[in-house]
């Protein structure tokens, strides 16, 4: 399963990525508002710091519009992936990046309908949003597993990345219910390596060896 950041942090990314353990790295507009930087600097940055696909939204509604911004984020970096939502103009202009060779990942999926579509116009990822159905009573969790049925029904290529993600137990949830990739926020990615019982047993077996009194080195 690729885990992948969900953030415009650099600063965050670079510590993260240190570990190894960061497979890309998606961005939404929201993100980058947050950001308070000029969005093509900020993506060519974060391209600069990991190897592995890094989404960046347009902000176009119409093909058109869409197709312009998403070829000018994707001569960014070889490593953009050009996110689109998942609306009538999202998926056309989903399928001409497709064609044009361009990665894609259509966002804002909340329904495996929806995911069927993403596939269908070619999509190399398509993000359903488990945390915000989550928010509005529903079982986010369910949909990675209705879009893993669908996909392998039809051997679709487009990849699941679980998106909207809450808490660790997202992640696992996500990964047991078959998700290729899941995208994390930084704070809950630094929850993953965490567990109060490898606390406390790391502390004992550092007190049992101080008192051995000795050195490996
Ligand atoms: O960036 C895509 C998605 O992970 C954002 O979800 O609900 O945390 O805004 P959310």
């Amino acid at each position: 399963m690729q885990l992948f950041l969900d953030t415009t942090d650099v600063a965050v990314l670079k510590s993260l990525a240190a570990t190894g353990l960061v497979d890309g790295v998606t961005t939404n507009p929201s993100l980058i508002a947050k950001s308070g930087r000029p969005m093509l600097e900020v993506i060519a940055e974060i391209c600069a710091v990991i190897d592995g696909p890094v989404s960046a939204e347009v902000a176009a509604m119409d093909v058109a519009g869409m197709l312009a911004e998403g070829r000018k984020l994707a001569a960014v970096a070889p490593n953009v992936v050009v996110k689109v939502p998942l609306t009538r103009d999202g998926l056309m202009a989903t399928a001409e990046f497709c064609a044009e060779g361009i990665q894609t990942n259509v966002t804002l999926c909340f329904s495996a309908a929806q995911a069927l579509l993403a596939a269908k116009a070619g999509a190399t990822y398509v993000s359903p949003f488990i945390g915000r159905l989550d928010d509005h009573g529903a079982v986010g969790m369910d949909l990675i597993t209705e879009i893993r049925a669908i996909y392998d029904n039809y051997d679709f290529d487009t990849e699941i990345l679980a998106a909207s993600i809450r808490t660790p137990a997202h992640v696992t949830e996500a990964a047991l219910s078959g998700a290729d990739c899941a995208t994390i926020p930084p704070e809950v990615f630094e929850a993953l390596f965490k567990h109060p019982l490898t606390e406390k047993g790391l502390q004992q077996f550092m007190a049992d060896w101080a008192k051995t009194g000795q050195s490996i080195l």
